[in-house]
């Protein structure tokens, strides 16, 4: 049976980083975020780790998600005109229906005079249940009577405190397990010598390996077993790809049977896998893994060869599929990879192409002379992409040394 998964279905924001202003509706369940370097992909994925911050059980909320990013003025764009309010205003439905919830949250630094402290003070944040027919109720409207009484609770959004969000607890849920992956395999196979602090969410995969050792056995095999599976069609030495604890450290590794010409074959663990494999296990890990709130890729063609990065989009999408309970995590992934993008299967719907100007980014999906192009069968990144990166052809990187 399907189970109907949240997903995100619109996002608009409001001097969010380098957009003034942007807005996507009917988002897809793979989306493509595509743009030439400080086009504002990281920064568009950033709209939803923010509200994972916002909303994160362990030490969530608007103070320290704003000033984890270095401020407010870090966050407003440079852009900004007269009004000055940071805004994200974003609709979250069950499956392919109208029905969930739509999100606002407003947020600025009070104008003088209003309050002692520089801290950020939510100008709005509202809430409203969609019914199947698009009806909107609404749950929350701030700033309410009890902001009027006392000033200090616009310091804090109703989503972060769980005796506020009773009535959308599964919204706060949802965003609270949004997951951001962007693994530098250095970091993983040398943390032990880099001892490098982790941060909250380990989002660059330094605790991958814990991660994948406190999974059930019978839960972690099948996940690897998958792995094993799609890694074959790339790297056909591969044998058997096992987890296994060391016997003298308790540490938990991966480890690679590899056809050799020796006749049990050549074993290898994590830090001796090349950088690629490291990564794609962990990206079909995640892929896999509980959890039905999106996933947000950085750049997954990184360390991996153009053949591989050609099948990734087609792995990434029966990866996702095989995941038996429900029909499969969101993944939003930034990308300006011309390999990635070369599978004619991928749905254009999912594409968002981020347009930089001298007045900030916008964002848009295909047009319709694309659309016609890609229904003939080429691919988004003969049609798109060209449009997408910053140097035309024939253009030349010129460096000054
Ligand atoms: N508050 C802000 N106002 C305006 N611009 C900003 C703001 N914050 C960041 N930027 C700019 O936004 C640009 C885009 O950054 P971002 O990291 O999102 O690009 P990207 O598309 O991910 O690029 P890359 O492909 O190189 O990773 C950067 O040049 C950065 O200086
Ligand atoms: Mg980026």
């Amino acid at each position: 049976m399907r189970v109907s998964t949240l997903r995100i279905s619109r996002i608009e924001i409001k001097n969010w980083r380098n957009f003034r202003g942007a807005r996507v509706s009917n988002v897809s369940d793979i989306v493509y975020l595509l743009g030439p370097n400080a086009a504002g992909k990281s920064n568009f994925l950033d709209v939803m780790r923010f509200l994972r911050d916002l909303a994160k059980s362990k030490g969530g909320g608007l103070q320290e998600a704003v000033e984890s990013r270095g401020g407010i003025s870090k966050i407003r764009c440079l852009h900004a005109r007269k009004d000055t309010e940071v805004l994200i205003d974003i609709d979250v439905t069950e499956g392919d229906g109208l029905a969930g919830w739509n999100y606002i949250i407003g947020f600025n630094i009070p104008s003088a005079g209003f309050e002692k402290s520089r801290r950020p003070i939510i100008t709005r944040e509202i809430v409203n249940r969609i019914g199947i027919d698009g009806e909107k109720t609404n749950l929350l409207n701030r700033p309410n009577a009890e902001d009027d009484a006392d000033d200090a609770q616009r310091q804090q959004t109703y989503l972060e405190q769980v005796n506020t969000n009773k009535k959308f607890r599964e919204l706060a849920d949802f965003f609270g397990s949004i997951t951001y992956y962007h693994l530098v395999p250095q970091l993983l196979k040398f943390g032990d010598e880099i001892s490098g602090r982790i941060l909250d969410d380990d989002p660059f995969g330094q605790g991958f390996l814990l991660r994948v050792s406190s999974t059930p056995e019978r839960q972690r095999n099948s996940r690897l077993r998958k792995i094993e599976k799609a890694l074959q069609s790339i790297v056909p030495q591969l044998e058997d790809l096992k987890f296994i604890q060391d016997e003298i450290t308790g540490r938990p590794h991966l480890e690679i049977r590899f056809k050799h010409h020796r006749p049990q074959g050549a074993k290898q663990r994590e830090d001796q896998f090349s950088d690629g494999t490291l990564r794609l296990i962990a990206l079909f890990w995640l892929l896999q893994e509980a959890g039905d709130a999106p996933l947000l890729l950085e750049e997954p063609e990184l360390s991996l060869n153009e053949e591989v990065v050609r099948q990734l989009s087609y792995l990434i999408e029966t990866v996702r599929r095989r995941k038996s309970s429900s029909s499969g995590r969101q993944v939003l992934i930034s990308t300006h990879s011309y390999a990635l993008l070369s599978n004619p299967g991928i749905d254009a719907d999912g594409i968002i192409v981020i347009e930089p100007s001298d007045n900030g980014s916008t964002t848009r999906k295909v047009n319709k002379s694309e659309q016609a192009a890609l229904s003939a069968g080429l691919s988004p990144a003969e049609v798109v992409l060209p449009h997408a990166r910053s140097l035309g052809i024939g253009m030349q990187l010129k460096l000054d040394l």
